[in-house]
């Protein structure tokens, strides 16, 4: 039986060099991968994938122009009031991770909007990371924890590797399959405690030429890894 991966994370790295290399401003490379994200949305919701999660705006990314990040974020109120329309009608779940501080009160409401839109939605869950950062999100949910711990919410014995996930901006389940596309290999502090036994692909292809088809490719690859979270083979 081929396995259908629940959690697949996405780095959706070239959007910039894509647009350059094509004499394009690097806006144009965004409006590109917007597309892509799309896309890839609609395929991971027909193919029966719960929860896709997407690297949208790293905490870092605010070291930009102030023209690239006014961009970004126009662009992505844009998706979250009109462009997603089709993935909400199919169904899609919208989710966010990230600090909410630094964002623009307008990127906030638009936000707000499309979480509320599509609360009632259950057939697969897009968890959109933005103004994130993975040793921000430890950080932010030791806080917590230590804070749950001073007010006796919880007991230290109760705390373990499965009891993090529900301090974790949203609790959901481990990724099985971590996309980064953009020719680049690292991880560049993206939801590196939910990738601990994540299957890792690296794309020699800019996020705007990401397409179904390669979806489809690294899935059935994955289809065939032998995932063994640190035990042996038995047979
Ligand atoms: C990385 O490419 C990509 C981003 C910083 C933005 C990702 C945003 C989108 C795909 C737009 C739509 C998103 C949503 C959630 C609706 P880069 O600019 O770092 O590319 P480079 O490495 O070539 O410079």
């Amino acid at each position: 039986m081929n396995i259908i991966p629940k959690h697949i994370a996405v780095i959706m790295d070239g959007n910039g060099r894509w647009a350059q290399e094509r004499n394009l401003k690097r806006s144009e490379g965004h409006k590109a991968g917007g597309k892509s994200l799309e896309q890839l949305a609609l395929y991971a919701k027909k193919i029966g994938i719960k929860y896709l999660s997407v690297y949208a705006f790293s905490t870092d990314n605010f070291k930009r122009s102030k023209e690239e990040v006014d961009f970004l974020m126009n662009l992505l109120i844009y998706y979250f009031n009109e462009k997603l329309d089709r993935v909400i009608k199919e169904g899609v779940k919208v989710v966010f991770s990230g600090r909410r501080e630094n964002l623009r009160t307008d990127v906030l409401e638009a936000m707000d909007n499309i979480v509320k839109r599509t609360k009632n939605n259950k057939d697969c869950i897009l968890n959109i990371c933005l103004n994130y950062g993975a040793q921000e999100e430890i950080v932010d949910a030791t806080l917590k924890i230590h804070e749950d711990l001073n007010n006796n919410i919880i007991q230290k014995e109760t705390l373990n590797r499965e009891f993090y996930y529900k301090y974790l901006y949203q609790n959901l389940p481990p990724i099985d399959i971590l996309i980064r596309t953009g020719k680049e290999h690292r991880l560049s502090n993206f939801m590196l405690y939910q990738s601990s036994y994540a299957e890792i692909y690296f794309l020699d292809k800019y996020f705007p030429e990401f397409n179904s088809n390669d979806l489809k490719d690294i899935i059935n690859d994955y289809q065939k890894r032998d995932r063994r979270f640190g035990n042996v083979k038995t047979n």
